[in-house]
């Protein structure tokens, strides 16, 4: 018989008796102390150790040495009661090894494979004295202006959903006690990614029905799969601080999802309820967070400062300190800090493993997006030359996007690759776009070294091109041209890449274009002179590798675009899961009053879910298992797809519906499954999708979660917008 071993059992169902006990014995000081978080300093001052034993922080976070890491969580245990410390670190997109940014992993609709690459990411900061992140960020994003569209996994709540909570079990593991795991932080709680305007920080608007149907979602999945903590947002939400929100943060996380662990502040968020215009002073700050249930203060000191006067004028109630230090302490419990979980010994930053380099490099590869590939210019054959154009070919910092940790050292870049594969004598390089004058710190390179306008370079780079048989030029944007406080009113290609193209395509030879990027750009003109584009993200450090085998078809291109592409600026916000209107755009409109522009196509440039291969995929015998099916039932959807080219490759198959006719407006499509199906060339696999009528489920006007009878289509389709659908019924 298999004995669970009582000692390892008991300290974790214990745990709500240990902090009765605690919380006993704690002052006022103390509980405040454990409700705020301080930036890790450079130096260990005496002060500050005196503080530390003294309980007056209950977590540290950010940039810096592991032996102040481990000093400091040391003198945290010497204090009177040995509360340890929870240290947090923005491991983002990997720690050491650099992965694709997030937006680019959700290109690969692969959680599996996200959920491995988190998994070695947590190890990596673990073994440096980190145990919690501030990942993953869930923000539906539909505007690409916003520079932190990078840092989430796109405009749609399904896939955000299944790609943050690959990302939790990743940092998470199968135990938060693990010396290995990281406690998960969900982001930014809520609505920051809907910012007016595509401007960061900036207000958001969001009806109640969208923001629990579309926003609130992915944090939801994340409460289910057992999330540790989350993070509440810098924006204002329908005039209200996300940061001091109730009905967000008491209402909706504690009373109807009944999470239990804790909610940290954005970085002095507390502090900014101020500028926000909701709080007078410090004070008031720290009695609305502390009321709506923010827990811990990231950075600023209201709490600190102001918390003990507020229960003794009565402005604040005890029990909320109470509550908010018992979320601390029971995470911290889980974590197992309590109950011997070590402090790593200082440690310099790991090295990647060749394991973490080829879970790295395959991420990278399948979150690549194949948007165009005229005559099958990929992939290439050649045994010629190449001319490889473009700073982004042969940058190292650059190809590891916004906010990476990942040493740079370490990156491959696509110039490197390619000479290996095909010798250095055969790859001529010409980076095209000189870096600008002006050095660290100038506006160009604030601004991003590719935004600038300076065309010295393109001579080298057409002489470059001139002598080979393909060109590549690598497009895009600097890592740091996108992530937080980076957004852009223009999205099109910086700075004279356009014009780089142009000079190229006069010489008539085949271009193809890898594209690096934040975020989707608009470079409509660009793309109709480039034989084939790869959009490749920033892939991170085996960027060039990754890259190099998709060129040469030793990798097939499987990814599909996690946002909707705009034409132009002018048509954001677009999304694929629109409502309906009452004059829908088409194509052939018979009339003028119609949902469209006058001067460009209503559709988008890509739409979501799309993405070629170097193969064809033929979708047929869609069907369902009944024509309808009764309330609290299950219907199967099926297809046939067939892998009609030349090439063994996965494919990404999503699945939609569309409810015709409800109480409100229903999206005209809305993703509710998609599968990564492997097929040879010439095979056909019979794919189905179980849909349960609870998932067709949205908020109503009186924001009830109600599933309504009536008329549906759907669709198993390569993107959405094709497919062909299938009619059914939903009935009491
Ligand atoms: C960002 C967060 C981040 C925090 C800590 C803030 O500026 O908005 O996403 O986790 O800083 O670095």
């Amino acid at each position: 018989m298999f004995l669970i071993p009582l000692l390892a059992l008991a300290p974790q169902a214990n745990i709500e008796a240990r902090i009765d006990a605690l919380l006993k014995q704690m002052t006022l000081e103390e509980k405040i102390g454990q409700m705020s978080q301080m930036g890790l300093p450079d130096r260990i001052t005496p002060e500050l150790r005196k503080e530390m034993q003294a309980g007056r922080w209950g977590s540290i976070y950010g940039w810096g040495k592991s032996a102040n890491r481990a000093e400091l969580q040391k003198l945290a245990k010497e204090s009177r009661l040995h509360i340890p410390l929870i240290i947090g670190f923005d491991d983002i997109h990997g720690y050491a090894t650099g992965l694709p940014i997030p937006l680019g992993q959700a290109a690969s609709w692969d959680p599996e494979l996200v959920r491995a690459c988190t998994r070695f990411s947590a190890k990596e900061a673990a073994s440096v004295g980190v145990n919690w992140t501030f990942s993953p960020m869930m923000d539906i994003a539909r505007d690409p202006r916003w520079g932190r569209i990078a840092e989430g996994y796109g405009e749609d709540p399904f896939l955000a959903s299944a790609m943050g909570v690959a990302t939790v079990q990743g940092y998470q593991g199968t135990s938060l006690s693990d010396p290995d795991s990281l406690a998960a932080c969900g982001k930014h709680y809520v609505g920051y990614g809907a910012a007016e305007s595509g401007r960061d920080y900036n207000s958001t608007w969001i009806p109640e029905g969208e923001l629990r149907d579309i926003y609130l979602k992915p944090f939801e999945a994340t409460k289910k799969a057992g999330i540790a903590t989350y993070m509440s947002a810098f924006n204002a939400l329908n005039g209200v601080p996300a940061s001091a929100n109730p009905l967000t943060l008491r209402q909706i996380l504690r009373k109807e999802w009944k999470f239990d662990g804790f909610v940290v502040s954005d970085y002095a968020a507390v502090h900014e309820l101020i500028a926000h215009g909701v709080a007078a002073d410090g004070a008031e700050a720290a009695q609305k967070a502390i009321s709506a249930g923010v827990d811990m203060e990231m950075v600023s000191q209201e709490y600190f400062q102001n918390a003990a006067k507020l229960v003794k004028d009565r402005k604040l109630n005890p029990k909320d300190i109470d509550v908010a230090v018992r979320n601390i302490l029971r995470i911290k419990f889980r974590m197992g800090l309590f109950d011997g979980r070590p402090q790593p010994a200082p440690a310099t930053d790991p090295a990647p493993t060749p394991e973490s380099l080829a879970l790295a490099k395959k991420l990278s590869t399948e979150s690549m997006v194949l948007l165009k590939n005229n005559a099958s210019t990929l992939p290439l054959r050649t045994t010629g030359k190449v001319a490889v154009i473009g700073l982004l070919a042969d940058n190292q910092s650059d190809q590891l996007g916004t906010w990476s940790s990942a040493d740079s050292k370490y990156s491959v870049t696509a110039l490197e690759a390619l000479k290996s594969k095909l010798g250095a004598e055969n790859v001529i390089y010409a980076p095209g776009i000189l870096p600008p004058k002006g050095g660290r710190g100038s506006d160009a390179e604030v601004r991003g070294i590719l935004a600038d306008k300076n065309t010295d370079g393109f001579p080298a780079a057409v002489q470059a091109a001139k002598q080979a048989d393909v060109v590549l030029v690598f497009l895009g944007e600097n890592g740091n041209m996108s992530g937080e406080g980076f957004s852009r009113a223009s999205i099109d290609l910086p700075g004279a890449q356009a014009e780089l193209v142009d000079e190229l395509a006069k010489l008539g030879k085949p271009i193809v274009g890898v594209v690096m990027a934040g975020r989707p750009l608009t470079f409509h003109d660009t793309t109709q002179k480039l034989s084939a584009v790869l959009y490749a993200w920033h892939p991170g450090t085996m960027a060039g590798p990754a890259i190099t085998d998709v060129l040469f078809g030793d990798a097939i291109p499987t990814g599909k675009l996690p946002v909707t592409f705009p034409r132009s600026v002018g048509q954001i916000p677009i999304y694929y899961s629109q409502l309906p209107t009452g004059r829908p755009a088409a194509a052939e409109p018979t009339d003028h009053f119609r949902s469209k522009y006058i001067d460009i196509d209503f559709t988008p440039e890509y739409p979501f879910g799309y993405g070629l291969s170097y193969t064809t995929f033929q979708y047929s015998k869609a069907t369902a298992s009944a024509s309808s099916v009764k309330m609290g039932g299950k219907i199967v959807f099926s297809c046939d797809v067939t892998n009609s080219g030349h090439f063994n490759s996965d494919e990404v198959v999503q699945f939609y519906t569309h409810q015709k006719s409800a109480s409100v407006a229903r999206p005209v499509r809305e993703l509710k499954g998609f599968l990564r199906v492997a097929l040879k060339a010439g095979q056909t696999k019979h794919v189905t999708f179980t849909l349960s009528t609870d998932e067709l489920a949205f908020h109503n006007a009186k924001m009830k979660l109600v599933t309504e009878p009536g008329e549906f289509e759907a669709w198993i389709a390569k993107d959405s917008a094709s497919g062909t659908p299938v009619a059914f019924r939903v009935t009491r």
